[in-house]
């Protein structure tokens, strides 16, 4: 069976929670082993991952590659400058001899319609290790970083920082699929994509916007930040100064639940999205959430293949 992933609904929300349960088993029993130890079923070996940049990555880079080792396979790890698809080969002629190569395609891209369109002429599994509009592989790591540190998910308030970009609207996502509630704090002019809010608002998710960071923060189990300037998104003033009342510092932090936790997909910019004090602190979990990529990247990988 072939399965594509460029977004979390393509699995749905049972299919969600058995990759999670499955990402938590495996972690759990190969806790005491050396990262490069192949997990003795092998699910998918002789299976070869090629991987396609389009765009910088050091997490999703190395999680995947990691993960299909793991799982008894090999990856192939390409740039795109590096490739024909650089100097103008298309698309789909791209997908059809790469189905031919190889097991499975993850590439990160910028416009989603290129992922689509790969999918398309793909006659093997396609991932999304991110485009403009997503990151859903990003946020099974972070469901799976809550439930590991004693989250329950239905009903769990997250608090979104910053601005509306890919790793939010699969938060907002996931919110529909599992039942979360997601307090959406940004300014005026970087509103969330309405489409991905309707959809997790008509699956009974509460999403709220706030134009107050406090107010958005206030209660929540889990504040969630990232960059204000997303790959290929040109720096601009005016949009760093209209994000700084949204940045996560300590007062934010002491708007949420005591217990709450920190999350940042990573990479982070300390003094602009998140101060030290915070993604430093006690409260975050940006490590177990960069860790759990790997994790997390190994349950789509057999999602994908039909295994969960
Ligand atoms: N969080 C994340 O996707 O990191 P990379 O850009 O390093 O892959
Ligand atoms: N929103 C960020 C996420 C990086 C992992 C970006 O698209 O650059």
């Amino acid at each position: 069976m072939s399965r594509h992933f460029l977004n979390l609904a393509d699995a749905g929300g049972d299919a969600l929670a058995a990759m999670l349960n499955d990402a938590l088993e495996r972690k759990e029993a190969r806790k005491t082993w050396p990262k490069g130890k192949v997990d003795p079923d092998t699910p998918l070996s002789d299976h070869v991952l090629a991987m396609i940049f389009e765009k910088s990555s050091t997490r999703t880079r190395v999680s995947f590659d990691i993960a299909i080792r793991q799982l008894g396979g090999t990856s192939l790890v390409m740039d795109s400058g590096s490739m024909q698809l650089g100097r103008g080969e298309s698309i789909a002629d791209t997908a059809k001899v790469l189905s031919r190569m190889c097991d499975a395609i993850m590439i990160r891209t910028d416009d989603h319609a290129k992922i689509e369109d790969l999918a398309a002429n793909a006659s093997v599994p396609v991932i999304n290790g991110l485009t403009d509009l997503s990151h859903p592989c990003q946020i099974v790591a972070d469901l799976l970083t809550l439930i590991e540190h004693g989250k329950s998910l239905p009903g769990l308030e997250i608090a979104w920082l910053g601005d509306s970009n890919n790793v939010l609207n699969s938060i907002v996502e996931a919110a529909g699929l599992m039942k979360l509630n997601v307090r959406i704090g940004s300014p005026e002019g970087y509103d969330p994509d309405q489409r991905f809010i309707s959809q997790a608002q008509a699956e009974g998710a509460n999403i709220t916007l706030y134009r107050n960071a406090m107010e958005a923060a206030a209660g929540a189990d889990v504040i969630v930040a990232d960059t204000w300037m997303s790959m290929g998104q040109a720096h601009a003033d005016e949009k760093i100064d209209a994000m700084m009342p949204f940045q996560v510092n300590d007062v934010i932090m002491e708007q949420a639940k005591p217990d709450a936790v920190f999350l940042h997909c990573l990479p982070a910019h300390r003094g602009e999205e998140v101060m030290p004090s915070v993604i430093d602190g006690p409260q975050s979990l940006v490590w177990d959430e960069a860790e759990n990529r790997i994790h997390a990247q190994k349950s789509v990988l057999r999602w994908a293949f039909g295994q969960i």
